[in-house]
């Protein structure tokens, strides 16, 4: 594992995207993703659009400060722009974090409190922090004193037993007023005891209506929604009253959508106009992580979804599957994988991106 990698950037070798008073734009964005939204799958989703703002998993406080830090905001500078995520709720570390993410290139922090999970919760981070808005807002204040980086939270509309519209609006009250300006909100309140995790993402209903109302309430905040949304119509929709949108598992199990994404949303030219262009064009970088001992497996897990809906997808998923944890496995897996598929015209692909 000694070898250089595409994703040990140097620290300070940065992007622009990173120097104060430069904002990324989040009008199209891919969600945070514990295990999905690693190095390898934004690397693969920066191919196919260069204008989506990626986020990280979320990485909290304490295995920054007190782990392997290097490994943990380990990146490489052609995913900018990208937010790192922490879960925390420390001012102390949460300001140190935040200048962390400033000294290795990223280009926003975001505080997580939306995950619901226990051993999330156990920790005082996530969604539980929704019960303490003052809390929240002294966290950020610290962050925003520590970087010139923007620092926006992602949250749920409510947690069970604090979700009227008046506990919604309390919170964000007090964290507008500790200084943060753009609120990533996911439609709908998490459920603290008796939901799992994945539960937490389907169970509760979708309220798009209180993040549209959010807006109309504070418009001089960013509001960007989240939940639910899988198609570009939907995303329109959205943005008739919010000022971004946020696409979790759709951009996950679909990634070819993201080649939409720049002509749909940024008026300029997809980067990539085939999904086999976008496959092999990420052979140069699996080589270079097989080079340096990655297992096949860690990075075509998040290519599975390329062919999603297409003639012969199913079988290319298959061999990859089958394939790909073997010890040895290299290249060759996901060429043959490839090979099982029909090409299709350029034409056709971008017919059905979306
Ligand atoms: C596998 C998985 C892991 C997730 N991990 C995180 C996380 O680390 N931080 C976070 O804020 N949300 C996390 N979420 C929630 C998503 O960011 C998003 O809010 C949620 O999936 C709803 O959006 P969607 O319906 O577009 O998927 C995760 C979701 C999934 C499916």
């Amino acid at each position: 594992m000694s070898k250089q990698s595409p994703l040990d950037i140097p620290k300070r070798s940065r992007s622009t995207a990173g120097q104060p008073g430069t904002e990324p734009s989040r009008r199209f964005c891919v969600a945070p993703m514990m295990d999905w939204t690693t190095p390898h799958y934004r690397y693969f989703a920066r191919l196919l659009s260069r204008h989506t703002l990626l986020y990280t998993e979320m990485v909290t406080t304490g295995a920054l400060i007190h782990g392997d830090t290097e490994r943990l905001l380990r990146h490489n500078a052609a995913e900018y722009p990208l937010a790192l995520q922490l879960g925390g709720s420390d001012p102390k570390e949460l300001a140190h974090c935040a200048r962390l993410a400033e000294q290795y290139g990223f280009s926003e922090v975001n505080l997580n409190v939306g995950c619901p999970s226990d051993r999330v919760q156990n920790n005082r981070i996530g969604a539980c922090l929704m019960e303490h808005p003052d809390k929240v807002a002294e966290g950020v204040r610290a962050m925003i004193e520590a970087t010139h980086l923007p620092v926006t939270v992602k949250h749920r509309i409510g947690i069970n037993g604090r979700e009227t519209w008046e506990d919604l609006c309390e919170f964000v009250d007090k964290v507008s007023a500790a200084g943060c300006r753009t609120f990533i909100v996911h439609a709908r309140i998490a459920v603290l005891e008796g939901l799992s995790p994945k539960e937490n993402r389907d169970i509760p209903p979708l309220k798009y209506n209180w993040v549209y109302q959010l807006k109309q309430k504070y418009p001089h905040l960013e509001i960007i929604i989240n939940g639910g949304i899988k198609t570009f119509s939907e995303c329109h929709e959205h943005l008739q009253h919010t000022d971004g949108v946020m696409l979790g598992r759709e951009a996950y199990h679909n990634p070819w959508l993201l080649a939409g994404v720049d002509p749909e949303f940024f008026g300029s030219e997809t980067p990539i106009t085939s999904r086999h262009d976008a496959l092999t064009a990420m052979y140069p970088f699996i080589q270079s992580e097989l080079d340096r001992g990655v297992f096949l497996g860690h990075i075509t897990r998040h290519l599975l979804g390329l062919f999603h809906g297409m003639p012969g997808g199913r079988q290319f998923r298959r061999h990859i599957s089958e394939n790909a944890h073997k010890p040895g496995a290299g290249l060759e897996v996901v060429q043959a994988a490839l090979g099982k598929v029909r090409l299709l015209q350029p034409q056709t692909e971008a017919a059905t991106s979306a």
